[in-house]
């Protein structure tokens, strides 16, 4: 059976910067708030006429480089995201419109916080299935337009941000080379309203309701249930798929989780044992970007030099659905 390998990374986020005393000046919060809070220092948000789509180009082909890959080589994307340009189409096929790789399938997963992950395991799956051979995985938001940006929704948007990460994966032979080792994956819709945007929906007739716009369109979110959750979740699931691989955390040579909040990742690593340079975090420089967060930290790890071949790398999500999993990955 095939093995999948990452053999390219890639991301991209607006150039607009939005600090902890931008966001103080519309709503009440304050920098020291939102840091001793959630971790976070700043956070890159759309201008108007720039979309997720376009972030995910610049993200794609910026992994199409690093992998050495031309747009006719790839047989599929699969991309993650929850919050898309439109209702429908998805941004998948946007991006292969784009991206000039021909009519293969597209296919966007709305996972949450969890679409990276939950993105991987599909390409992987394909990939030892022997369906396709080289797969474009997307990552990407535009969570800045779905915030109440006044102190009603301060709760969440001093959190969420905006972003795009993208990997190139291709099938392998080489049973000792690089691959994915193991998986876990799961949902709880007990807690599907913890965190969640109500509308526009299906539900309601019409689906699109001018009244909805003030209340139920934004991200609402129970903070207190979502970090309880995601604390033990997360570990859980790393123990899960080291289990599986016959690994112990120690020989973690990088923990990626989703970058949530800076205090939920602390004590994801607390929780493990682990050092602090077993466990990357950027969320000071970049919010919570949802499905982007962890291959935008990849990216970064990547190309500063963090993984060497061989190297154990865990990646770990929590988020809306309830929905969560881990990876574990033979760099
Ligand atoms: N600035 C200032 N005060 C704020 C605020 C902000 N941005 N957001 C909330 N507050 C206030 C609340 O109104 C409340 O005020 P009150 O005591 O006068 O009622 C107070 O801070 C405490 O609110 P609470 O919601 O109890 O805070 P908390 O300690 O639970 O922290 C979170 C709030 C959101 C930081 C925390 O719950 C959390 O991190 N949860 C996980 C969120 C997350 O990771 N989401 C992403 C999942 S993928």
């Amino acid at each position: 059976m095939p093995q999948t390998q990452i053999i390219g990374t890639g991301h991209a986020v607006p150039d607009r910067v939005v600090t902890n005393a931008d966001l103080a000046a519309v709503m009440d919060t304050s920098d020291e708030w939102i840091r001793q809070r959630t971790g976070i220092g700043r956070r890159h948000w759309v201008v108007e006429g720039e979309s997720g789509t376009q972030l995910s180009l610049l993200a794609a082909r910026r992994a199409m480089d690093a992998a050495g890959v031309e747009p006719s080589e790839i047989d599929a994307i699969v991309y993650a995201t929850s919050s898309p340009d439109h209702f429908a189409p998805g941004n998948g096929v946007f991006v292969q419109r784009e991206l000039g790789v021909g009519p293969i399938p597209a296919i966007d997963l709305r996972t949450q916080c969890s679409g990276f992950v939950y993105a991987l395991s599909m390409a992987d799956a394909y990939i030892r299935a022997g369906m396709w051979r080289t797969v474009l995985v997307i990552g990407a938001e535009v969570q800045s337009t779905g915030m109440d940006v006044s102190s009603r929704g301060r709760n969440t948007a001093v959190i969420f941000a905006d972003g795009a990460g993208a990997v190139v994966v291709r099938a392998s032979d080489d049973t000792d080379g690089s691959a994915i080792l193991a998986w876990d994956l799961h949902s709880d819709g007990n807690f599907a309203e913890m965190l969640w945007v109500d509308a526009p929906g299906s539900i309601y007739h019409p689906r699109n309701q001018a009244e909805h716009h003030d209340n139920k369109s934004f991200l609402e979110m129970d903070g207190k249930e979502v970090f309880r959750h995601a604390t033990s979740k997360m570990p859980e699931s790393v123990r899960a798929v080291l289990k599986e691989a016959g690994k112990t955390p120690e020989e973690i040579s990088l923990l990626i989780p989703h970058q949530a909040n800076l205090r939920i990742s602390e004590l994801v690593q607390r929780s493990l044992g682990l050092r602090d340079d077993q466990v990357y975090n950027n969320i000071e420089r970049f919010g919570n970007t949802t499905a982007a967060t962890i291959p935008i930290a990849l990216d970064e790890c990547v190309r500063a030099g963090r993984l060497e071949r061989g190297d154990l790398l865990a990646i770990t999500a929590f988020g809306s659905g309830f929905m969560w999993g881990s990876a574990l990955i033979r760099w």
